[in-house]
């Protein structure tokens, strides 16, 4: 425990999340003016602290994570400000479950941060990232069963396959999932970069011409399959636009075009049942000032809406 401590207290010092889109989250939300906000997605507390700048005294701010390491962090942060809140290790698929525990009925704001922090993707250890050597692990919650090795090395070949297509729209799925399966045949896949070797081993050399590592698409897809991405985004976003107050909002930050699509559905279909307002017609994207700031912004898809 203590060692964990030593470490995190290390890497808070050199790990900085950027608040993506902070600025219109603050505006568009209307989070000066609302008194319950829940933040889904609590990270490493950046947006958190944003938030906390500016709300009403009596406001009370609920950040969940899956990750119990990085509410460590966020719990030291917020405890430097003088804000009520409360921190919960979750899933924001059970968004209604951990509300109810602390006796909230009903929210103002609900904001959803998707994908990994930067305290997540550059630590080797959680295998998170094709640059670095570390564990085929991916896992948020870190007592979840199920992790990258478990997938890599058990599924059959078309699930593999199947995952590699949804969840990376990977061009190549066919040839990683067979030249993986034979890959391990000979000894188990067991660190991050020996799959980026094996990947690149399956792909064409043209691949090396793409703007992104080649790799990128297929870490993804294990990502997103290892926690369950975009189940828990529906149900979540779903029981948050129930859980809203009247006049509520709720802002969705989404990095690939898998997430956006949910979103943009969901809230459709609540806009189309005259429960929610849609207030972005087309998803904000990051402005030049914040590209400058973090060019890491330049996938992020804001879409906002209101309860009615
Ligand atoms: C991009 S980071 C959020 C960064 C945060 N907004 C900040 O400003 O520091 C995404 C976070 O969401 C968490 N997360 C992803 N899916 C989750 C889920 N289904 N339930 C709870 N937390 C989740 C991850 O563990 C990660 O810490």
């Amino acid at each position: 425990m203590n060692q964990l401590l030593d470490r995190n207290e290390t890497k808070m010092k050199e790990v900085f999340h950027y608040p993506v889109m902070h600025r219109e989250i603050i505006e568009l939300l209307d989070i000066k003016n609302k008194k319950i906000i829940v933040d889904c997605t609590a990270g490493l507390g950046s947006h958190a602290l944003k938030i906390a700048e500016i709300i009403q005294p009596d406001s009370y701010y609920i950040g969940i994570d899956k990750d119990e390491e990085t509410l460590k962090i966020v719990n030291d942060k917020l405890t430097k400000t003088n804000i009520k809140f409360s921190l919960v290790k979750g899933n924001f698929s059970d968004v209604d479950g951990i509300l109810k525990k602390l006796g909230i009925s009903k929210a103002d704001v609900f904001l959803f941060d998707l994908g990994i922090s930067m305290y997540q993707l550059t630590d080797p250890e959680r295998g998170f990232s094709f640059m670095k050597e570390g564990p085929l692990d991916m896992r948020m919650d870190r007592e979840s069963f199920i992790s990258a090795y478990d997938l890599v090395n058990n599924l059959s070949e078309f699930e593999l396959e199947n995952i590699f297509r949804k969840f990376g729209e990977e061009k190549y799925a066919r040839r990683v999932a067979h030249v993986l399966v034979e890959k391990r045949r000979e000894e188990p896949i067991s660190s991050t970069t020996q799959l980026t070797k094996v990947i690149l081993s399956a792909m064409p050399h043209t691949v090396f011409k793409y703007k992104i590592h080649p790799a990128t698409r297929i870490f993804q897809a294990l990502r997103i399959a290892v926690n369950r991405e975009l189940e828990a985004l529906k149900a979540g976003i779903e029981k948050a636009i129930n859980l809203l107050s009247s006049g509520g909002r709720i802002g969705v930050i989404s990095f690939h075009s898998l997430e956006d699509r949910i979103v943009k559905h969901t809230f459709k279909e609540f806009d189309s049942r005259g429960i929610l307002k849609i207030l972005t017609k087309k998803p904000i994207t990051p402005g030049k000032e914040e590209l400058v700031e973090n060019i890491a912004s330049r996938s992020g898809k804001l879409r906002v809406a209101e309860k009615i």
